[in-house]
């Protein structure tokens, strides 16, 4: 098989570029070792940007996200057992959409399939070869059992944070940044009316709770839990009990409580790779970098690393010089370490770890309190939060 890019991972990440080179008159190969069921099923995140949004929308794909997907203009801050309201508009003119990423994948991936993109799902042992030539090849075993090779000019992982295309780049050519957290995110779904109108990020004596919604009979709920916690030793009431402990306040506000039908163990953790590329092959998404889900940028992150690359392989094509594919990692990365930071930053702001001091809790109250009371520190955070431009250099 030849294609000019050969892309492994049909994540948002991947349907994506090859959705846009493919509108830019540049073909290219999909390989997925997931089968579209499976991915469908997979729940993530659920809030887009508004650049993600304008992806989606004026980049072809769908305008699913609009009638959809629910526009949020703020979120609530929650300590010391009361809200605080962060007004997106007000502070800068931006909102975010409350649309899963099981719907963005759903729109990607029939994009393709509408515009005769060539996706292969379910394949086996893949492998990525020749990475430093001037044909770099991904090896697979597809659903029927038969052995292809893809030769192509430019391969991109987007095969996320387990994925095999990092691992490729031999271990001097790599430079790895991590950090762990000493807790998880206990995530439930459940048939429930909203209990607010907006988001709720609260941080409360007993941890980190998140309430985030779905649809109006579907919500998503998350708290801090202990990284091997089993969601099966715990009862409905007892995770409704912990989850209204977490919003308990003065202001008497109560959860909407109904059955859940789904409980996972969330792990995390903030890495990134450096650079983004070796050889021929370039990384975009989380086969390049992981955030903590606090603030919800992965797959906003993600979409912004392919417009950057896409912008970078169509430059390619259209002139025939490397200057903006040698430049992707750079400024992909650019963008990369300050959502990094944002993440940490609302990660740490809003999580207790169980061996804090009275001090560290403290602190982290005096900093929620000073970011509600500067109208500088909430437009940071909602600058930050509704997204930065996808061309931000350094
Ligand atoms: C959701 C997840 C997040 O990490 C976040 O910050 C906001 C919303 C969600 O799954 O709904």
């Amino acid at each position: 098989l030849k294609a000019r890019v050969g892309i492994v991972g049909a994540g948002p990440a991947g349907l994506m570029l090859s959705h846009l080179l493919a509108q830019a008159g540049i073909e290219s190969i999909v390989v997925e070792k997931r089968d579209y069921h499976t991915i469908r099923t997979t729940h993530r995140a659920g809030i887009l940007e508004h650049g993600s949004v304008r992806m989606l929308t004026e980049g072809g794909v769908s305008n699913r996200v609009l009638t959809d997907g629910h526009r949020h203009d703020g979120i609530d801050l929650r300590f010391g057992g009361a809200s605080h309201r962060i007004d997106f508009q007000d502070l800068v003119g931006e909102s975010v959409w409350l649309y899963p990423q099981n719907e963005v994948f759903v729109d990607l991936a029939a994009a393709r399939e509408r515009d005769s993109g060539d996706v292969r799902w379910a394949v086996s042992d893949t492998e990525v070869l020749d990475l430093s030539s001037d044909t770099p090849k991904i090896r697979f075993t597809d659903a029927e059992g038969a052995v292809f090779e893809v030769h192509c000019d430019i391969l991109v992982g987007a095969d996320g944070s387990q994925g095999i295309c990092r691992r490729a780049i031999p271990a001097g050519q790599r430079r790895e940044n991590f950090i762990e957290y000493p807790f998880a995110w206990f995530g439930i779904l459940t048939e429930a009316p909203p209990s607010a109108p907006e988001l709720i990020y609260t941080n409360s004596g007993r941890g980190f709770a998140l309430i985030s919604q779905r649809s109006q009979t579907i919500q998503r709920m998350y708290f801090q839990a202990d990284p091997d916690e089993n969601p099966d030793d715990w009862s409905e009431e007892q995770i409704w009990d912990e989850l209204q402990r977490r919003v308990d306040g003065p202001d008497g506000f109560e959860l909407k409580r109904g059955p859940i039908f789904e409980k996972t163990l969330l792990k995390f953790r903030s890495y990134v790779c450096e650079p983004l590329r070796y050889g021929k092959m370039f990384l975009a998404g989380d086969a390049g970098h992981t955030v903590p889900p606090t603030g919800a940028k992965g797959l906003n992150l993600a979409l912004a690393d392919v417009q950057v690359l896409f912008e970078a392989v169509e430059s390619l094509y259209a002139t025939g010089k490397t200057n903006l594919l040698d430049g992707y990692s750079e400024r992909a990365l650019a963008r990369v370490w300050r959502a990094q930071n944002f993440s940490y930053w609302m990660t740490s702001m809003l999580h207790t770890r169980a061996d804090a001091s009275p001090f560290e809790r403290k602190r982290a109250l005096g900093e929620l309190a000073g970011v509600v009371a500067s109208r500088h520190g909430s437009a940071y955070l909602a600058e930050a939060y509704t997204g930065w431009p996808a061309t931000t250099s350094k």
